[in-house]
């Protein structure tokens, strides 16, 4: 049988070591033993923004970028999308299993049970200024209710986090509709338990002076559908932040808060909100042409276009442009989609962006389905950040129960000057 294993010889010392590999990776803290002498620290790998370093064990998201495939827990995207509902993928990625019918039924009541914030956090909203961004509402809010659950900071205690995780995916819908009414200046919906949980959000969102709000069955199934495709994704910016920052045992709010901060940015969650500004930009399917050749010339980036691990279409991406055509069965169409419909077909049969394996990633689209439904761009972050606090959970949870982690602390390639003493002049 072949033997997994590196064999390294150091052209300095001549010295030659064996490296096991495992899961085609090789341990980083295997390297330490190549030295110079006893004075020296041992070899260290150099890996800016991860580019090849797997910083965990996972059996939550498989991802084949090359193929663009997406599947949690082993089921593809695609049939979890077209059978199941968003808590029930909660479940899934959470637990590890989809559901029994009983388990389901407990799992959705405590879920609801859980989505009423504290008055006193409602008051908090309150200090926001009218025009704040929904983003920064939502991660301080969040951050703050770590002072209304202090028991949360007992992160290794297992019927701790299991109640917090339950709190964390019931209030989320609602502070996220509280920051949408903040901005409009309309009164706090409270959450409806006789609803589902996008029904209930879509409730807490539109409801006016009408005594029951009925959401329209299409758009909450949609809204459903996207939040399944945002439920996880495994290593990226937001979910290592989560388990950065958990790894230091603080209390899954302030983590949640700090995942929040790293999805806010526009090269990560917050692309969805740029990839509109960039269709208003463009303004009209007769100025793609041009506005590709700037992003071209490097000038700015296709917001919505490319991905650290998709190197293929993006999965999501297909089934948000079919949601896409459900959407607008409802809604009318938006007009946006000429825009991107033409913005992707020049861009795809172009030389600099198959050469550079550019492909609509799942911002692309989903950011025209929420205008459609009536979410103003500063919306569209939040919108994904929901969904997202089930993975940024299970990632926490199964980081904080993996013996072999522990507070993340990264090295570094010192470049400054050598010790010098201070000498005043
Ligand atoms: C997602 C993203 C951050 C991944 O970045 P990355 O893996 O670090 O890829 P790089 O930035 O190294 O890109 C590789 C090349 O493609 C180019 N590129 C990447 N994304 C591009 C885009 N959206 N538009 C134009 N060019 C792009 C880079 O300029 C670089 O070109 P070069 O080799 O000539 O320097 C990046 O593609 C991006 O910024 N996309 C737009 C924001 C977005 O949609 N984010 C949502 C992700 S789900």
């Amino acid at each position: 049988m072949q033997r997994e294993a590196l064999s390294i010889l150091d052209q300095r010392t001549h010295a030659t070591y064996e490296i096991p590999i495992h899961n085609g990776t090789i341990r980083a803290m295997d390297l330490r033993q190549i030295a110079t002498g006893h004075d020296d620290f041992g070899l260290m790998t150099y890996d800016p923004a991860f580019m090849n370093t797997a910083s965990c064990q996972s059996s939550i998201t498989f991802i084949d970028g090359e193929k663009g495939i997406l599947r949690y827990r082993g089921y593809p995207i695609e049939q979890l999308a077209e059978k199941c509902t968003f808590l029930e993928v909660a479940y899934l990625i959470l637990f590890g299993e989809l559901p029994t019918e009983p388990q389901l039924k407990d799992w959705v009541a405590e879920i609801t049970h859980h989505t009423m914030l504290h008055e006193t956090t409602k008051k908090f909203l309150e200090g926001f200024r009218y025009d704040a961004h929904p983003m920064g509402m939502l991660a301080s809010t969040v951050a703050a209710l770590s002072t209304v659950y202090p028991e949360s900071r007992h992160v290794l205690d297992h019927n701790v986090r299991a109640l917090q995780i339950k709190r964390l995916i019931g209030k989320m819908p609602t502070i996220a509709a509280y920051t949408y009414r903040h901005s409009l200046g309309y009164p706090y919906v409270y959450p409806n338990n006789d609803l589902s949980y996008t029904e209930n959000f879509l409730n807490m969102l539109w409801k006016m002076v009408e005594p029951k709000y009925p959401a329209n069955p299409f758009l909450a199934r949609a809204l459903d559908i996207l939040f399944i495709l945002h439920a996880d994704h495994e290593q990226n910016c937001s979910a290592n932040a989560m388990r950065a920052v958990g790894s230091s045992q603080a209390d899954p709010f302030l983590s949640i808060a700090a995942a929040c901060a790293a999805l806010s940015g526009p090269l990560h969650g917050g692309a969805n909100e740029e990839v509109l500004k960039m269709l208003d930009v463009i303004g009209s399917k007769d100025n793609v042409s041009a506005y590709v050749g700037k992003v071209k010339a490097g000038e700015f980036k296709l917001m919505g276009f490319g991905h650290r691990i998709y190197k293929n279409y993006d999965p999501r991406a297909r089934i948000v442009k079919w949601a896409a055509d459900k959407v607008f069965e409802v809604t009318g169409r938006n007009p946006k989609l000429d825009i991107a419909l033409e913005l992707e077909r020049i861009a795809l049969e172009d030389e600099y962006f198959i050469k550079r394996k550019l492909y609509p990633n799942v911002d692309f689209y989903s950011g025209i389905i929420y205008q459609a439904m009536g979410f103003k761009p500063e919306m569209f972050t939040v919108l994904f950040a929901i969904p997202r606090t089930v993975g940024w959970l299970a990632q926490w949870q199964e980081m904080l129960c993996d013996a072999e982690q522990k507070i993340a602390r990264p090295r570094q390639v010192y470049t400054g000057p050598a010790a010098r003493d201070v000498v005043l002049t």
